[in-house]
């Protein structure tokens, strides 16, 4: 695992985004895998800043999103369809036919999921996958448990992630329960993986994420045996490492 320490959120967010143009430039047509939350915002900034000055294109990119809130539509301004569009994809060149998300109104969940894992699937699975991390250290929606989920599939949200994300809603109860996420079978078959992680309360997933077993109760643990990981973080998400002298 290779891994940035950066001094805070904005340089954090500049190394991140340096790492995910690279991927652009050198295979202009690549599968980005995407993901949402407060952590990527300021790379994506980043990206579109670049695209506006004319450094990069998004042109043949694909993309596929990590998750959606189940039951929430495409135009609720917390749905991640809605997040994307508003963060990234409006504002570069990439078009839209060629960006995934799932289908946070389907009817049949179930389905939804293959389709989705079938469509990552087709496209080769991602080039490189961006990921966030929760406190709880989930990824995508993966929730701690005692199995890791392989493939797309509906989640039950953790209670605590409902209290961590109901700052983004009216209040908890306004936080969809349930959510279509990418496996972590999904989220390990790309090819390189990207996490960004930013602020304290991360510091304690991250410390166990990186130096403690690999188990499905710390679900981003798993990346550990993944070959090609890059970790960017500030320091105070790397704190809890950077006193284990990591
Ligand atoms: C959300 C998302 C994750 C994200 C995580 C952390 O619930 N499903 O993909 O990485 O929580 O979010 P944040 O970056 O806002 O702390």
């Amino acid at each position: 695992m290779r891994i940035y320490r950066e001094k805070d959120y904005d340089a954090m967010s500049r190394r991140a985004a340096a790492v995910i143009a690279a991927q652009v430039v050198s295979k202009p047509d690549c599968v980005l895998g995407l993901a949402t939350g407060s952590s990527p915002v300021g790379t994506y900034k980043q990206l579109v800043q670049w695209y506006k000055q004319g450094d990069l294109s998004f042109a043949g990119v694909r993309s596929v999103n990590l998750d959606e809130y189940y039951g929430l539509a495409p135009d609720h301004d917390q749905s991640y369809r809605y997040f994307m569009q508003a963060s990234l994809f409006d504002h570069v060149d990439i078009k839209p036919e060629n960006t995934n998300v799932p289908d946070g109104l389907a009817k049949d969940p179930a389905a939804e999921g293959e389709r989705y894992e079938k469509l990552v699937a087709e496209l080769g699975y991602a080039d490189l996958q961006l990921l966030g991390m929760g406190r709880n250290g989930h990824i995508g929606f993966n929730e701690p448990g005692d199995h890791f989920p392989v493939i797309t599939h509906l989640v039950d949200l953790a209670q605590s992630t409902i209290e961590a994300n109901s700052r983004f809603f009216a209040s908890a109860d306004d936080v969809p329960k349930q959510a279509l996420s990418m496996g972590v079978g999904t989220i390990m078959r790309a090819r390189r993986i990207l996490v960004v992680v930013s602020g304290e309360d991360k510091a304690e997933a991250v410390y166990k994420a990186v130096c403690g077993p690999v188990t499905p109760e710390v679900p981003a643990s798993i990346l550990q045996l993944h070959p090609d990981v890059t970790l960017v973080g500030d320091e105070s998400a790397l704190s809890r490492l950077t006193e284990a002298g990591v």
